[in-house]
């Protein structure tokens, strides 16, 4: 494996709010280069089962031998976790002891330029983290019609610019096609007036991570997670997720607000219609951020987000 394929992001805290123990059953949703999976793998020993995936085969190629030598009982699949629910069937399992989600992309997907996934990116526009997506970012921004690209820059990418970046994208592609990432941000950058370009984030990332999260489904796969995981918990099983952008954070929030019986219904609410139900205790009432000094050590840790919940008996 290269290395780093990925330096992980609030290890320590995440795997202790795991709760692992001897004889375990726990899942790593986000395998990624393996080092939540190894730490995890130590703590549930051989008597325990670690069920790991990733939706992208690099991420499965990297870290499987490596960790199927580590603990007899791991369980490696190619598998988007949206699916978890499948995949427990297909292995047999019904309950588990603690689920991890790491979500976002790893550092080996930002700096491969064949993923097309980084500003710098001079590769194919692509942003794909494997081969379930059902299109490419190709597809998305030089096919869809304006007035979605504005729909999805408004709702994923909270993006204020969000009508004149999607009007220079449709100009831009008219004349050709945009062939890559650094030419969608170079675009994006443009049609944002300058004296509104964030000096603190790439002026492009909203955009950026709007494209890519609609290229993998990122909404979806990640509801359909965090709902089969909580109820795949046993009683006292704990979900930790770190999420990495702001709208990702809001997902786990409200899903995880749902499952501990909060209502989460749009005001004004004369009915709740949210489906809440009381399965899960919170555990984190504000997110936990990383340190400063990882954050100093490992500056891509900085806007990471963990939330924990623990399950409550049926
Ligand atoms: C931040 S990295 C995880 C790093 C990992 N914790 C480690 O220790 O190296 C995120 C990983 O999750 C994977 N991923 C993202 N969304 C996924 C999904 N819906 N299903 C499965 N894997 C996903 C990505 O392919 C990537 O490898």
């Amino acid at each position: 494996m290269g290395y780093p394929y990925h330096v992980p992001v609030m290890m320590a805290e995440a795997v202790d709010l795991l709760n692992l123990g001897p004889a375990k059953i726990a899942v790593d949703a986000t395998l990624g280069g393996g080092s939540y999976a190894r730490e995890m793998a130590n703590r549930v020993g051989s008597d325990g089962t670690l069920i790991a995936l990733d939706r992208d085969p690099a991420a499965i190629e990297a870290s499987r031998q490596l960790l199927e030598s580590a603990l007899p009982n791991i369980i490696v699949r190619q598998e988007n976790f949206g699916n978890l629910d499948t995949v427990l069937n297909e292995i047999g399992i019904s309950r588990v002891d603690a689920v991890m989600m790491d979500l976002g992309v790893s550092a080996h997907q930002l700096e491969d330029p064949g993923y097309g996934i980084s500003f710098a990116s001079e590769g194919r526009l692509d942003m794909r983290m494997g081969p379930d997506a059902l299109l490419s970012a190709d597809d998305l921004i030089n096919r869809w019609p304006e007035a979605e690209l504005v729909g999805l820059f408004k709702r994923y990418g909270e993006e204020r610019w969000c009508r004149r970046i999607a009007r220079r994208i449709v100009e831009s592609r008219g004349r050709r096609p945009i062939q890559s990432a650094k030419e969608l941000s170079e675009i994006v950058v443009a049609a944002i007036p300058p004296k509104f370009r964030s000096r603190r984030i790439h002026p492009a990332t909203r955009i950026m991570l709007a494209v890519r999260a609609a290229v993998n489904d990122e909404e979806g796969a990640l509801t359909d997670g965090l709902r089969a995981a909580i109820q795949r918990l046993r009683a006292s099983g704990r979900l930790v997720v770190i999420a990495y952008h702001s709208v990702e954070d809001r997902i786990v929030k409200t899903e995880m607000n749902r499952h501990s019986g909060r209502c989460v219904c749009e005001p004004p609410v004369i009915e709740c219609h949210c489906g809440k139900r009381r399965a899960i205790q919170i555990l984190t009432k504000k997110p936990l951020a990383p340190s400063q000094e990882e954050i100093i050590n490992n500056p891509r840790a900085r806007s990471a987000r963990l939330r924990a919940a623990e399950r409550l008996p049926d």
